[in-house]
């Protein structure tokens, strides 16, 4: 992008300022700063002044009821699982995973997905996750596409993260990575901010940032190539994640679902997880911070809490649906932040307080737009144990304690009986449940 490119676009959306220290800066930092005016589109500035004069609009979520919340067992549960393998054996589903956040909860100087989480291996996140995508590809004879989004920002190192790890034995001609939008951090009065003189300020679009960047990417178009059908979601901080499963696989087929959600317990009524309401004939997720206090707290008549399921981000949807969705604008989401500015004398001023905007979409936003929705219930304990925070609760030593539960759970299913001093980690590939545990017969262990 020239020059002239840059301040006609920038006129278009009244943001010339950005260009104020341009003539001082050097040949790299100039293009440095023109590759980033290319990436900012007009319209997306528009979008973002719009949400920022409309505020964080009160929304009623007082009519709300709580979703019919499947439960699979015997018959049902078996039906579900004949109809997933049909869907794996058949190569109709792929794994899409968002690893584009910024971990900033976790302090990790590099992309989550690098962290260390095995507790014998030490193996990262990512090691977990695409173990279990061949595990799962190897029983059923199909090759089940991984797609990973990453951000500008971790994108390079999530590269080689898997470069270096031999692709964790995944045929690279199957993992897909591709980037997700940065937007620029703006100011209450909705200008764009500079953090140094030739750099804006700019952050991952959020997780629903997936939509426009499986489209941009061409990865919806690949998916669509190889005849798939159904997408498994999830996020790269829960290793417990059971990816593309059958049961949930096959629920969603059969329900004719366009988007369908795993929901577990809630831990206490005030945990702070979404929670899928019913308005209507629509379903909505509505964050915890919007529940009041009696909608935490409402007992069913049999005493249990009326809005019991939360959901943990693990979804499968339609690949048509996002399809359809991935051309339709989203929400935006503010989040007040304490962002660096560059002063007028072109020095950078960390800010005591917050002082400007970031903007993101999340991906339950397209809930309403599904023709079709339906929920699963699952054990939390089995499925999800996130690395959200460095001390504390859903930490990596939750999380580590809660793999190795699960696998110690496995092998006394099996037969053996491991010391809860003893650390315990299992290959994915090597067993991927307790049944395949069982009929390898064999153990690992360490101390
Ligand atoms: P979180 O909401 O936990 O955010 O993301 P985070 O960035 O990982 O961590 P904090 O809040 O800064 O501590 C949930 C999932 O969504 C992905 C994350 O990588 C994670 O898998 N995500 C989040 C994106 O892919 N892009 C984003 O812009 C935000």
């Amino acid at each position: 992008m020239t020059i002239q490119e840059a301040e006609k676009k920038l006129k278009l959306c009244g943001q010339e300022h950005v260009l104020r220290f341009f003539k001082k800066l050097g040949k790299k930092e100039q293009a440095a700063l023109l590759g980033q005016v290319a990436t900012i589109e007009p319209k997306n500035v528009k979008a973002c002044q719009t949400a920022l004069k409309a505020g964080v609009e009160a929304v009623d979520n007082s009519k709300g009821t709580a979703p019919k919340v499947s439960v699979l067992k015997g018959k049902a549960l078996k039906e579900a699982i004949a109809a997933g393998e049909a869907e794996l054996k058949a190569g109709r589903v792929a794994a899409l995973l968002v690893a584009g956040g910024q971990g900033s909860r976790l302090g990790y100087d590099g992309p989550k997905g690098c962290y260390s989480i095995g507790p014998v291996t030490g193996a990262p996140l990512f090691y977990f996750h695409a173990r279990k995508i061949l595990a799962r590809s190897n029983r059923y004879g199909k090759p089940i596409p991984f797609y990973v989004m990453t951000s500008e920002a971790n994108n390079a190192a999530t590269v080689k993260c898997f470069e270096d790890n031999n692709y964790f034995g995944l045929d690279k001609k199957d993992v897909f990575f591709f980037t997700q939008g940065m937007w620029p951090g703006m100011t209450k009065e909705g200008k764009i901010i500079l953090d140094a003189p030739g750099h804006v300020f700019m952050s991952p679009d959020g997780h629903g940032g997936l939509l426009a960047a499986l489209k941009k990417s061409g990865a919806l178009a690949d998916m669509k190539k190889r005849g798939i059908k159904s997408v498994f979601f999830f996020q790269v901080d829960n290793p417990l994640v059971e990816i593309a499963d059958p049961a949930f696989i096959g629920y969603h087929v059969n329900m004719k679902s366009e988007y369908s959600l795993k929901l577990c317990a809630k831990r206490d009524p005030f945990e702070k997880v979404g929670m899928p309401m019913k308005f209507g004939d629509k379903y909505r997720m509505v964050e915890y911070s919007e529940m009041t206090e009696e909608q935490c707290t409402r007992k069913t008549k049999s005493g249990e809490l009326y809005f019991k399921y939360g959901s943990p981000a693990i979804h499968v949807f339609d690949r048509a649906f996002l399809d359809r969705e991935a051309s339709r604008p989203m929400p935006l989401h503010l989040a007040f932040k304490k962002i660096p500015v560059v002063d007028d004398s072109g020095k950078t001023v960390k800010s005591a307080e917050p002082n400007g905007y970031k903007f993101e979409k999340f991906i339950f936003d397209i809930l309403p737009n599904a023709k079709t929705a339906a929920f699963l219930a699952f054990e939390q304990k089995d499925e999800f144990s996130p690395v959200k925070n460095a001390e504390g609760n859903d930490s990596p030593a939750t999380c580590k304690a809660d793999m190795q539960e699960k696998w110690a759970k496995w092998l006394a299913e099996a037969g053996v009986l491991v010391s809860r001093d003893m650390a315990i980690e299992i290959d994915p590939v090597y067993a991927l449940d307790a049944a395949d545990l069982k009929a390898n017969g064999l153990c690992l262990g360490a101390e």
